[in-house]
C-alpha cells in the first residue's frame, strides 16, 4: 500500500507525521512542492495548475492513495485533482479540519477563528463549510489570512521574534475582542508554530487538524493495510527543488531514514 502526500512545501509533513503513527505499515511518497511554494498568495488557476501537476507525479509513482496535505490545494483543487486521478481515492484537509473544529467546538459556542492562507479565505470553504453547521449567530466564524506565516515557516524560523510579532499582529483583534476562542491552523504549515500561535492566544484552544486527517485516511483504508502482511518501509521525499529546504526538515528527514 503506497500512500502518495503532497505540499507546496514542508507543511504537510505534519499531516505525514499523524499518518505514519496511524498507519505504520504503509509506505509513503511525500512531494513537496518547494520551487513553487507559497500556493497561498497565487490565484485560484495557478494553485489548480500546480496541484494537478503534484497529483500527476504521485499518480505516474503508482500510488494507491493521495493525501492533498495542503490546505489551500484543499480548498481550490480537490474536485480537480480527485477526477484527474479517479479511481484512486484522494483525500483533502479541510473536511476534517471542520469536523476538529465541530468536535471540539460542541456546545462551547466560542468563536472559532480561522487562521489560513489567502487563498484558502477568499475560497471561503471553511467559512461556508462551518457557518453551514454551525449557528453563526451564536457562535461567529472568523476567517484570518496570514500570508507572511509561510515564507517563516519554509526559512526554519519557527521561534524567531519576527515571527512571534508577526502572529500578534495577525491575531490581536480577536484577542482584543475575546478571551477565549477556538483558533484552527487552517494551512499544514502552521502546526509547526502551534505552541507560537498558543502564546499569542492565551485562554483560546489552537487546533491541529493533522490527527483528524490521519483518521479520515484511517478509516479508508485500515481493514486493507490490516490484511497486508507487507512492512511500510520509511517515507520517500521527493522536493521540486531540495536546495530550499531549511536545516531543521533535512534533520527530520534524516531522522525518519534511519
Ligand atoms: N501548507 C499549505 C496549506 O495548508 C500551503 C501554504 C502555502 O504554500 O502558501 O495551505
Amino acid at each position: 500500500m503506497k500512500i502518495g502526500v503532497f505540499d507546496s512545501g514542508i507543511g504537510g509533513i505534519t499531516v505525514l507525521t499523524a499518518l505514519r503513527k496511524a498507519l505504520p505499515h504503509a509506505e509513503y511518497i511525500y512531494l513537496g512542492d518547494t520551487a513553487n511554494v507559497p500556493y497561498g498568495t497565487k490565484s485560484a488557476a495557478q494553485v489548480v495548475k500546480l496541484s494537478l501537476a503534484c497529483a500527476q507525479y504521485l499518480k505516474d509513482r503508482k500510488v494507491d492513495h493521495v493525501v492533498v496535505a495542503c490546505n489551500t490545494a484543499s480548498s481550490l483543487a480537490l474536485n480537480e485533482i480527485r477526477q484527474a486521478l479517479h479511481p484512486i481515492p484522494v483525500d483533502g484537509v479541510v473536511e476534517p479540519g471542520i469536523q476538529a473544529v465541530l468536535a471540539e467546538s460542541a456546545q462551547t459556542r466560542l468563536p472559532v477563528l480561522i487562521l489560513a492562507t489567502r487563498a484558502t479565505v477568499r475560497s471561503q470553504a471553511y467559512g461556508n463549510g462551518l457557518r453551514m453547521l454551525l449557528d453563526a449567530q451564536l457562535q461567529p466564524v472568523f476567517e484570518q489570512a496570514c500570508p507572511l506565516l509561510v515564507p517563516l515557516i519554509e526559512e526554519g524560523w519557527t521561534d524567531h521574534p519576527v515571527l512571534h510579532q508577526t502572529i500578534a499582529e495577525y491575531v490581536r483583534p480577536y484577542r482584543d475582542q475575546f478571551s477565549q476562542g477556538i483558533a484552527l491552523l487552517g494551512c499544514t504549515h502552521y502546526p509547526w508554530i502551534q505552541k507560537a500561535v498558543e502564546s499569542a492566544l492565551p485562554g483560546w484552544k489552537v487546533v491541529n487538524s493533522a490527527q483528524a486527517v490521519a483518521q479520515t485516511v484511517v478509516g479508508a483504508l485500515k481493514k486493507e493495510l490490516a490484511e497486508s502482511a507487507e512492512k511500510g518501509r520509511s517515507v520517500e521525499w521527493v522536493f521540486t527543488d531540495p536546495d530550499a529546504l531549511p536545516a531543521s526538515v533535512r534533520e527530520l528527514m534524516e531522522i525518519s531514514h534511519e
